[in-house]
């Protein structure tokens, strides 16, 4: 596709022209926008460019560990590792209400990130995989009627940032992002990636968070997730994911009684995730999914499937 491969060409001429000799700092998330930034100026300027990956402790299963080994092994990503999730379970402990999760996750992270680029001094500037829904988006939800989620990608770092933005994916779409990172040699499991909240797990554990809850989730998302791309249906769906409700409920397993928590099923197909419809996943992929995450993992032993649309309810249950 010679629209994206000029893209390409442009933009990594562009992003030399701007940073010359100085130094980039960009906060590499493992999702696909933050992923092709850091490529494509990887591309451009090598060396000058610094990732940052802050392990909040509320990915996916092993997803800090799979995305690290992956950048630095495929495309010599220079990356800074920072382990965090303590300092995140520790602000979280006590808070329930989603809003002011998000505020709490939001504001460490932006702390941790200003603290690692503090340390590495000299950088003038800060990269990010904004793209071009993330643009007006933090504009409407700016209007002080308009703030449904505060979504946090965008507008949440200081006024006064001692950086100058690097921005090279602003006025992309998010498939043609998708275009950019697969010409950019970026393997399908990143550029096919369903969108992920930047709270993460943080607003997937409903109610107050816990180390022990998200280990629960993360085992159940997991098997979720491994299902859908084995039986093909990952790629037919928009988003999918698991959430944990703080409801326990009476089970039996085998002559024993539990008393657990309640996993939630949740996939939507939509196109701009303004709307959204619940996938038709057949019965027996459901019955599978609820046997093995009943079966395997500790902690959970009821499985329900959310059946609700958007509107009006939401995709995220927080
Ligand atoms: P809702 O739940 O509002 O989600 O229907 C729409 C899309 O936005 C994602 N989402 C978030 N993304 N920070 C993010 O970066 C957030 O706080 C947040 N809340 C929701 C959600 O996963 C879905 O793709």
């Amino acid at each position: 596709n010679w629209i994206i491969k000029s893209f390409i060409e442009e933009e990594t001429e562009k992003i030399k022209q701007i940073v010359k000799d100085d130094k980039v700092i960009l906060g590499l998330s493992g999702g696909v926008d933050s992923s092709v930034a850091a490529v494509l100026i990887n591309n451009a300027i090598g060396k000058q460019l610094t990732c940052i990956f802050v392990d909040t402790g509320l990915l996916r299963k092993d997803e800090a560990k799979k995305v690290l080994e992956y950048y630095k092994e495929h495309f010599d990503l220079d990356i800074k590792f920072v382990d965090a999730k303590n300092r995140f379970f520790e602000k979280l402990k006590g808070a329930d209400e989603p809003e002011q999760k998000r505020k709490i996750i939001g504001h460490e992270f932006i702390e941790i990130f200003n603290e690692e680029t503090y340390k590495l001094k000299g950088a003038k500037f800060l990269a990010q995989g904004t793209i071009y829904p993330d643009v007006i988006e933090s504009q409407s939800i700016k209007g002080p009627s308009h703030t449904i989620k505060s979504h946090h990608n965008v507008g949440g770092l200081p006024e006064d940032l001692a950086f100058e933005l690097l921005e090279p994916l602003k006025e992309l779409f998010k498939d043609e992002v998708r275009k950019v990172g697969a010409e950019l040699g970026l393997p399908h499991f990143v550029v096919n990636r369903h969108p992920f909240p930047g709270p993460g797990l943080g607003i997937r554990v409903i109610g107050e968070v816990t180390e022990e809850k998200v280990k629960i989730l993360q085992e159940a998302d997991n098997i979720f997730i491994e299902e859908l791309i084995a039986k093909d249906y990952y790629g037919k769906v928009s988003q999918a994911f698991v959430a944990l409700l703080p409801v326990k409920s009476v089970g039996v397993m085998g002559d024993q009684r539990t008393y657990e928590y309640t996993a939630v099923i949740r996939s939507v197909n939509t196109t701009d995730f303004m709307t959204a419809t619940w996938s038709k996943l057949p019965y027996e992929f459901l019955e599978n999914i609820s046997n093995k995450i009943i079966n395997k993992v500790n902690g959970i032993n009821r499985v329900v499937y959310d059946i609700s649309s958007k509107p009006p309810a939401t995709i995220e249950w927080e």
